[in-house]
């Protein structure tokens, strides 16, 4: 494989091992995963191209498919998640080769991710399917080599089944995602403290007693939202979707539309995967001072573009907080150049939800690898056995035991005969 990488400074990387190997000790189930890969060799000489936040816990993820014979190369999935020292310890320490830095412009995300299918990988990992959208759009020779992919988020998700429907899609892909050892984990307890710890670390502002609106009340939505109300913030929920609505009115939130909420709040975070949920008639209500916040997988649900338009003044009032000022003298502060703040801002997940999110992508790879001759161009959800085999694990690691179903319960479980005695 090539020595080819481009990193910040390779300097970092001791520091950045020592994180690595502390994000371990919360990721007993990838650890397991990883030693019966180092022994048993399941991904021996397949080529690997990812395309993920490039932080610790990926770190750990990549250590895992390299020590089960995989020759794998790493891109990152947004330019502002980077931790530049995991990045350097990959290069020097697990002979990784990494093409990323955090702050990266859009050219070199994009230059980065070529550079990660120029190793023509047989299989992709995707955060968001970048990756996978460049392959089928620039390097359409190198689809025959791909046996298979896996998407780890929402946004990414949706993207491949719209080229599944349109008959686009060249290889099967595995919806990491939609495993509930992820959403219910990941996207919900993840993103919801990670979240405000974005915020919090970006601002140091008080939750308690602010009006804290959360657009979107899907996974991710519904974590942030009672994370926040944990903190004291008085939350508002907007959505699209009925259920999702009625389920935020019953969990004890105020749920409005965004234009009525828009004057109230103090503090707006977007977890919709959707576009411009904030824009031109929402900033026109906002107050002073309001914060503005997305934690979505793209830059997109607050319009950037209209906010630099109307503002008449930008200014760096923080690290991660750019301040708009209007021409009516109402300031509004974007966190995180409208990027999923918990990676801009703060570290993303803690170790311990992404040890079931990255257990999950390396077994739907070793599953993949089992199972490619039967599958068809499609988006796939993983085995329910690998899911139920995840928790298992998780629940062995925190050291919980639950009951076992007996034999009179296993029958009555199953029958259609028994009733009200
Ligand atoms: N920040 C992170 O680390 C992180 C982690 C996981 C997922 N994500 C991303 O977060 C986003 C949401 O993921 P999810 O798993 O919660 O998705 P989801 O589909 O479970 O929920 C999205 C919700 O947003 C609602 N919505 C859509 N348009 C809206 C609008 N205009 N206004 C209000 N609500 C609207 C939908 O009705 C839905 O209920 C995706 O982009 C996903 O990729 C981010």
């Amino acid at each position: 494989m090539s020595r080819e990488f481009d990193v910040k400074d390779l300097s970092l990387a001791e520091g950045g091992r020592r994180r690595i190997e502390w994000a371990d000790q919360e990721m007993p189930v990838l650890r397991q995963i990883r030693e019966r890969f180092r022994s048993g060799q399941p991904l021996k000489g397949s080529r690997i191209a990812a395309c993920l936040h490039v932080t610790t816990e990926t770190a750990n993820l990549m250590r895992t498919l390299h020590d089960g014979g995989a020759e794998v190369v790493l891109c990152a999935s947004n330019p502002l998640s980077t931790q530049d020292d995991a990045a350097a310890s990959l290069v020097t320490h697990y002979e990784i080769p990494v093409f990323a830095m955090k702050g990266e412009d859009s050219e070199t995300y994009y230059k980065h991710i070529r550079a990660a299918l120029r190793h023509r990988p047989q299989f992709t990992m995707d955060d968001g399917a970048d990756l996978v959208s460049v392959l089928h759009k620039e390097r359409r020779d190198q689809l025959d080599e791909v046996v298979a992919g896996t998407e780890e988020t929402t946004t990414g998700v949706i993207r491949l089944r719209a080229m599944a429907a349109e008959g686009m899609l060249g290889y099967p892909v595995i919806a990491v995602n939609d495993a509930m050892t992820k959403h219910l984990f990941d996207n919900r307890y993840g993103t919801g403290q990670s979240t405000v710890d974005g915020i919090v670390r970006a601002t140091n502002i008080l939750l308690a007693g602010k009006t804290f609106v959360v657009a979107g009340y899907g996974w991710c939505g519904r974590g942030l939202a009672n994370r926040a109300r944990g903190l004291g913030a008085n939350v508002i929920v907007t959505e699209v979707d009925p259920l999702a609505a009625l389920e935020a009115v019953m969990d004890g939130f105020r749920v409005m539309p965004m234009i009525e909420a828009a004057p109230l709040a103090d503090l707006f975070c977007t977890v919709t995967g959707d576009v411009n949920v904030l824009d031109r008639h929402h900033f026109e209500l906002m107050k002073d001072g309001a914060i503005l916040a997305n934690s979505g997988h793209f830059n997109v649900e607050i319009n950037i573009r209209l906010l630099e338009e109307l503002a008449v003044e930008k200014r760096k009032v923080r690290e991660f907080v750019e301040q708009y000022r209007m021409r009516d003298g109402r300031r509004l502060n974007l966190l995180g150049e409208g990027r999923l703040v918990n990676l801009a801002a703060a570290e993303g997940h803690p170790a311990s939800v992404m040890d079931m999110s990255f257990a999950n992508q390396a077994l739907s790879l070793e599953w993949v690898l089992k199972n490619s001759d039967r599958l068809e161009n499609k988006v796939y959800t993983i085995p329910e056995e690998v899911d139920r085999e995840i928790a298992r694990l998780k629940l062995e690691a925190m050291g919980i035991e639950i009951d076992v179903l007996t034999e009179e319960q296993k029958k009555y479980l199953t029958s259609w005969e028994e009733g009200t005695t």
